[in-house]
C-alpha cells in the first residue's frame, strides 16, 4: 500500500529547526533530519549506529528539551485502504504519517464506524498505538488489529499484533526504554479492526450532555464524532492557536485504600474504578485544587479551561516546561500525596 516508487532515501538535512515540528512550539534543532515517505526508504537509515535516532510523527506528544544531536526521521508515509473484510469486521490500514483525524473522518465517510470517539485527537496514525490514544470512553487498543514497523537496527519489517504491543493506559511496548526513544522501531503502517456490529459509546458525561443538548436520542457515528469534536473544541486548546500537547499528565491510578483515604478527605474528587480494585483519579481536578488552573509560571501555564493541559503562552523553552511540571508535581504531592507522571515523551 505504501508508495513504492520513492525507494531512494533522501539525504538528511543538517541543523533543522524543529520549533514548528512540535505542537508545544518549543525551540530546538535536529543535527540531522530526514523525511520518509515509504517503508523502503527507512531501510537506508537502518543500522546507522553512529547517530541517535528519533522517529517524529505529528510532534503532539513531545517535549523538546533543546537541540537533538542525532537523526530525526520524520514519518510521512501516507496511504489508506480497506485491507480486508470478514463477516465480523472491516480491516482498515493506513500509513503511519497519515493525520489521525483525517483518517477517522475518512473511515466514517466510507461507512466504517468505530473510531468516532477518537475524533480530533492531534497527531498521526503511527503515533496512535505508541501511547494508546484514548478519549470519551474508547482507547485505540480496542480497535487495533496489527502494525508493521521497521527494525532500525536490522532494516527488517516486523509485524506486531495486539498482544505484542502490550497496550495499557496511555502505554504500549513502544514507550518502553530502548524501543521508541532510541529509535529501535519505526512504525510504518497500522491496521484497525472495525466491528460490523457497531455499538455507540455515549456514556461519557460530556458527550452525553452534548448529544442531549442537540436533541439527539439515538446517535449515529457521525453525530458522535460531531459531539466529541464540539466538546474537545470547547475544553481543549487548539495547538495552532495555543501550543500544547493535550493532557500533560496521566490520570494517576492508586489502590483502593488510598482512593478511600483521599475521598474521605476530599469528597469532590472524581474516582474511576479500574480492574483489580484500583482506582483512577482525575489529575485535572487534583491540579485545579492545588491552585494551578489558569496559573502561569514564566511563559508556560496550566490551561484555564482544563488544568491538565500545559500551554506555551509564547516563547517557552523545554526548561520552562520542566520547571512548571515539577512545580505542579510538587504541589499535588504535598496536598494529596499523589505522584503525577508526564504523558509526553521528553527528547
Ligand atoms: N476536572 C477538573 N478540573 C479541571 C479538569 C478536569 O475538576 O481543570 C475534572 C472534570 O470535572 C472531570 C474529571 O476531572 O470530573 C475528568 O476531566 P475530563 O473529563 O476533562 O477528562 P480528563 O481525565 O482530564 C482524559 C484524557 C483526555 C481525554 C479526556 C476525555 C488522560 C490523561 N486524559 O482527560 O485525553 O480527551 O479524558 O476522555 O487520560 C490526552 O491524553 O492528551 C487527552 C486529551
Amino acid at each position: 500500500m505504501c508508495p513504492v516508487a520513492s525507494t531512494e532515501a533522501s539525504q538528511p538535512q543538517v541543523h533543522v529547526d524543529l520549533t514548528r515540528a512540535n505542537t508545544l512550539a518549543l525551540p530546538g534543532h535536529a543535527a540531522l533530519y530526514a523525511e520518509i515517505t515509504s517503508a523502503l526508504q527507512l531501510t537506508a537509515f537502518a543500522g546507522r549506529t553512529t547517530d541517535r535516532c528519533f522517529i517524529l510523527g505529528g510532534g503532539s506528544n513531545l517535549v523538546l528539551t533543546g537541540d537533538f544531536d542525532g537523526l530525526v526521521v520524520h514519518m510521512a508515509i501516507t496511504g489508506r485502504e480497506l485491507a480486508g473484510e470478514d463477516a465480523d469486521a472491516w480491516y482498515v490500514r493506513a500509513g503511519a504519517g497519515e493525520n489521525w483525524n483525517d483518517f477517522v473522518e475518512w473511515t466514517l465517510a466510507q461507512g466504517w464506524p468505530g473510531l468516532e470517539n477518537l475524533s480530533l485527537i492531534p497527531g498521526t496514525v503511527g503515533a496512535a498505538p505508541i501511547q494508546n490514544i484514548g478519549a470519551y470512553g474508547l482507547e485505540v487498543a480496542e480497535r487495533f488489529h496489527s502494525l508493521a514497523a521497521c527494525d532500525m537496527h536490522t532494516g527488517r519489517i516486523v509485524d506486531f499484533d495486539r498482544n505484542a504491543c502490550r497496550f495499557g493506559y496511555r502505554n504500549s511496548i513502544f514507550k518502553q526504554e530502548g524501543w521508541y526513544l532510541d529509535g529501535r522501531y519505526a512504525i510504518t503502517e497500522v491496521t484497525f479492526r472495525l466491528p460490523k456490529v457497531w455499538q455507540p459509546l455515549t456514556r461519557y458525561a460530556d458527550v452525553a450532555a452534548e448529544l442531549a443538548a442537540q436533541g439527539i436520542v439515538t446517535a449515529n457515528a457521525r453525530q458522535i464524532a460531531a459531539a466529541v469534536i464540539a466538546v474537545r473544541q470547547r475544553k481543549l486548546p487548539d495547538p495552532e492557536q495555543i501550543p500544547n500537547v493535550g493532557s500533560f499528565f496521566h490520570n494517576p491510578v492508586v489502590d483502593a485504600a488510598m482512593a478511600d483515604r483521599l475521598h474521605s478527605a476530599h469528597p469532590g474528587l472524581p474516582l474511576y474504578p479500574q480492574s483489580e480494585g484500583r482506582v483512577k483519579l482525575a489529575a485535572g481536578w487534583l491540579i485545579e485544587q492545588a491552585g494551578w488552573k489558569g496559573k502561569n509560571l514564566g511563559p508556560v501555564g496550566m490551561y484555564e479551561k482544563q488544568a491538565l493541559v500545559l500551554v506555551n503562552r509564547g516563547g517557552a523553552t523545554g526548561a520552562d516546561v520542566a520547571m512548571l511540571m515539577q512545580a505542579v508535581q510538587r504541589d499535588v504531592r504535598i496536598k494529596f500525596g499523589v505522584e503525577l507522571t508526564p504523558e509526553p515523551i521528553f527528547l
